[in-house]
């Protein structure tokens, strides 16, 4: 027996050593999002992806400028059909289109290496009250259908990334071999999961523990990492789960049997840890959770219920978003593994090794010069009375998520809080003189107003992939992050 014993160990460590050798091949992705003041020029972050030995990429749309960028790199891509187009591509001809210019055109030697189109995002969350459950199955079948059409069908897929809420373990169970998908949506998740089984398509979930804890003061913290809880769900079947991704993920396994697909691929196109805007959103829980989950990839363990096997994840995401809605939290606009300037925020080992490394930053950056605008220390009374005012509009069309409770700015006195928004105003203005003003409050200075813990940033120079984006969306994203900042700002104690 012992001889026996020994020998199983030796095949299951070979098993092991050769599973490295394929994650390592088949790597990581990230999520490649723009809603930025200040986007990176796409060169340059592909430059970084590279240099990072990402080859893998998911896009929230089919932007040319991006799409030019990757074309001729070798990064497997995920392109993304927005939310407000999948009602037009309930017409067959208009998905036909849609192939055309944003698959089609890409491919030929050198061009970009489509892997999947991404069909809407997360177009079944709860919070969007329905408004896209009718039109996302028909124009996932016609996008594959384009894709059959076009000759791609067999080497590129069309897959929904969907939020974790579109399935549920019932309320007495809150068990993952219970998980079923969410009653109001199950009959159309059974006939998309079908689907998806026919054509080849994996199934892509996004996966966030962090907001597990945000929703949750009584969430038991260690349950969101990786390293191991005191408080393990057990489940009826007597597995254990001592992390909520893993539970998450084997939730939707189940559901997946239920409905059954038992079989079906999974990838998982979000999963990270924010690093501002929320008492848990920081720079340690985000390394711990990054450094947790990179070792657990790269061991190809799997889960309890896929065990020893590959799992496809994209990070979220790449770089710091700072024209993204707040509507979820103020940490929305922070999920980063790299700052907005792409600078690394933290150590990182992407290998999973756990090594003491960071993250290659982004190469040949250029920043505005260093000016940053405050609170005039000698403005008069009069222009003081009007502070208030001043503070939202700036924070209004700029980004003052790190003010909040629980941020990396907050506790400064109404004098730092002035200056941190009139700061972040006049970045977003690209320094422009009459964005200083503030009706006499602000003035222009060359010496660092930040602090150990308070960053009062210096943007980058806009990228010519910036201006080529139409003003009237920049000008809707800010009109609504202003909305939300100001309700935060209005609550806050
Ligand atoms: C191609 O994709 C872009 C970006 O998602 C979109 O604006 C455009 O309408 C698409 N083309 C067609 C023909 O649908
Ligand atoms: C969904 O409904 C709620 C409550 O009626 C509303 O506040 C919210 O704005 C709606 N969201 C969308 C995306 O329509
Ligand atoms: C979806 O279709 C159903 C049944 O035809 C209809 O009652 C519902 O109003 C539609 N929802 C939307 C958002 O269009
Ligand atoms: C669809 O699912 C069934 C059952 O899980 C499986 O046998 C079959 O291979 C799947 N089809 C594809 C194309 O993956
Ligand atoms: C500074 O701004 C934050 C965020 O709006 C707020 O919570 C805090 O109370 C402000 N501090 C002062 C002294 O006004
Ligand atoms: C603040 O930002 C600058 C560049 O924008 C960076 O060089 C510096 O390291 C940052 N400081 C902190 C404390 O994050």
């Amino acid at each position: 027996m012992a001889g026996s014993g020994d020998w199983m160990l030796a095949v299951v460590a070979f098993a092991a050593a050769a599973a490295v050798l394929l994650s390592e091949a088949e790597g990581l992705g990230v999520n490649w999002g723009t809603m930025a003041s200040h986007p990176l020029p796409p060169r340059a972050v592909v430059r970084m992806l590279q240099d990072n030995g990402i080859n893998k990429v998911k896009l929230f749309d089919a932007d040319a400028g991006t799409m030019e960028a990757l074309a001729g790199s070798g990064v497997e891509v995920m392109v993304a059909i927005p939310n407000n187009l999948l009602d037009l591509l309930t017409d067959y001809d208009a998905a036909r289109d849609w192939v055309h210019e944003n698959v089609s055109r890409y491919s030929f030697d050198g061009g970009v290496n489509i892997k999947y189109v991404a069909v809407g995002n997360e177009p079944f969350l709860s919070s969007l009250n329905g408004t896209f459950l009718n039109v996302t199955f028909p124009a996932l079948q016609n996008i594959q259908r384009a894709l059959y059409d076009a000759g791609h069908g067999d080497t590129i897929k069309a897959t929904v990334p969907l939020n974790a809420d579109v399935y549920n373990s019932p309320e007495n169970m809150q068990v993952p071999s219970a998980g079923r998908f969410r009653p109001d949506i199950a009959d159309l998740m059974t006939e998309i999961v079908q689907f998806l089984n026919q054509s080849g398509a994996p199934f892509t979930v996004n996966i966030y523990p962090f907001l597990s804890l945000y929703g949750n003061d009584n969430f038991p913290l260690d349950y969101a990492f990786f390293d191991g809880t005191t408080s393990p769900v057990v489940d009826t079947n007597g597995i254990q789960y001592t992390n909520v991704f893993d539970a998450n993920f084997d939730t939707l396994v189940s559901a997946l049997v239920a409905a059954g697909v038992g079989g079906l691929p999974i990838v998982v196109g979000e999963v990270g840890w924010p690093t501002d805007g929320d008492k848990n959103a920081r720079v340690d829980l985000a390394q711990r959770f990054y450094a947790g989950l990179l070792r657990k990839l790269a061991s190809n363990a799997g889960t309890p219920l896929r065990p020893n096997q590959y799992v496809e994840v994209y990070l979220f995401s790449l770089v710091d978003e700072d024209a993204k809605s707040v509507a979820p939290g103020n940490f929305e606009r922070h999920w980063g593994i790299l700052r907005y300037d792409g600078q690394p925020k933290y150590a990182m080992d992407l290998t999973g090794q756990g090594r003491n490394t960071a993250l290659v930053a982004a190469r040949g950056v250029a920043y505005l010069p260093r000016v940053w605008c405050v609170l005039n220390p000698r403005a008069t009374p009069d222009a003081m009375s009007r502070i208030g005012d001043n503070v939202n509009y700036a924070c209004t069309y700029a980004d003052c998520t790190s003010l909040g409770y629980g941020s990396t700015c907050n506790g400064m006195d109404a004098a730092g809080n002035a200056s941190y928004a009139f700061n972040a105003y006049f970045q977003v203005q690209n320094q422009v003189e009459e964005s200083c003003g503030f009706q006499g409050l602000a003035v222009q200075t060359q010496q660092d107003p930040s602090t150990n813990a308070c960053n009062f940033t210096i943007q980058i120079e806009p990228s010519a992939a910036a201006g080529r984006r139409p003003a009237v969306v920049a000008v809707t994203v800010a009109t609504a992050v202003l909305v939300s900042v100001l309700a935060v700002m209005v609550t806050a104690p």
